[in-house]
């Protein structure tokens, strides 16, 4: 378990130190290039026999981490992988905080195949998990919150996502007197927040994508918190690309036990810019480079922070 923890780790920090020196250069499509193709030669470095189920995209529309793909050596653990070589590209492009690059694994079967599109999310931490209901009004849910957190209303910090489509939550968290906080992108940092007491979240809502989603609730069941969620296909492809997927139900609120049904998961992380937990990639003078990334396993209700030095030599 802890090879598979610290090498999860390698495939992380691989992908972010690739993206070095693409850090504030406006180029989206080269800065996710890299990564993917970094974090896939790790990956394949691997005792394991793994699968992409949450990726880059479909084969043909992603030559490398597709969903689908083999990875490992094909002896070990039989596992699912979910990837985000780069969370964030907007973020990297401008060289602001926030990005990270991330990977979540579970034992095969156990992670929800989700498709590529919009997805309603409410996530909390672990004194609050089991007591939420997106189904329920927002109010509802702040109050439910706030209790378990002990806390009154006002004192709630959201988290939402900076978007046009969000303007009414926003408005209803203030209306209720509670603060957003809002973030421009990279929502899996965000998701999982509320999980990490020291950020002072308590919870996360709004829409984002799906395979953030899936990637947050491997962290979060570690962690002991939780996240809900509802898919939001916006026509019939979507419709039936949910069906396709298994969803036979897509209009039906997401819990825990689909994101991920079991507890031999492990979720890696490591920080590009400087972020909310992550600290961002550092130079030590021309030759060395500091990463900063965290590794957490089912049930840990723990995070192991990482600090590695590496030789220059590795980011080219
Ligand atoms: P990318 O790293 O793929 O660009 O995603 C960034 C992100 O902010 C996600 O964290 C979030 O779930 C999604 O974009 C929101 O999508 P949109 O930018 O369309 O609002």
């Amino acid at each position: 378990m802890m090879k598979l923890m610290m090498d999860f780790v390698g495939v992380t920090e691989a992908a972010a130190l690739a993206l070095v020196p693409w850090i504030g250069r406006g180029k989206k499509n080269e800065a996710d290039g890299v990564a993917t193709a970094a974090m896939r030669e790790k990956l394949n470095q691997m005792e394991m026999d793994a699968v992409i189920v949450i990726g880059e995209g479909e084969l043909d529309e992603a030559p490398m981490l597709y969903i689908g793909e083999k990875l490992g050596t094909g002896t070990g653990p039989e596992l699912d992988i979910a990837v985000d070589p780069l969370e964030g590209t907007n973020l990297i492009m401008k060289g602001q905080g926030n990005s990270i690059s991330v990977i979540a694994s579970a034992r095969k079967g156990c992670l929800l195949h989700a498709p590529d599109m919009y997805l309603e999310k409410l996530a909390v931490g672990p004194k609050a998990a089991g007591k939420i209901d997106i189904e329920a009004p927002l109010y509802d849910n702040m109050k439910v919150v706030a209790a378990a957190n002990g806390k009154s209303v006002s004192d709630l910090t959201i988290m939402v996502q900076d978007r046009e489509r969000h303007n009414k939550i926003i408005q209803e968290i203030q209306n209720a007197g509670a603060r957003v906080q809002l973030f421009s992108d990279g929502d899996v940092s965000y998701t999982i927040a509320p999980a990490i007491e020291s950020t002072g979240i308590d919870m996360l809502i709004g829409i984002g994508g799906a395979p953030e989603a899936v990637v947050s609730a491997v962290a979060l069941k570690c962690l002991g918190g939780e996240i809900q969620g509802r898919l939001l296909p916006s026509n019939q492809q979507e419709y039936d690309r949910c069906i396709q997927m298994g969803i036979a139900e897509p209009s039906k609120p997401l819990r825990m036990e689909q994101f991920i049904r079991t507890d031999e998961c492990i979720f890696a992380a490591t920080g590009i810019t400087e972020g909310l937990f992550l600290h961002g990639i550092r130079m030590i003078g021309n030759e060395r480079v500091v990463t900063h990334s965290m590794v957490t396993y089912g049930g840990a209700k723990k995070i192991h922070f990482i600090e590695s030095v590496h030789e220059r030599l590795l980011v080219g």
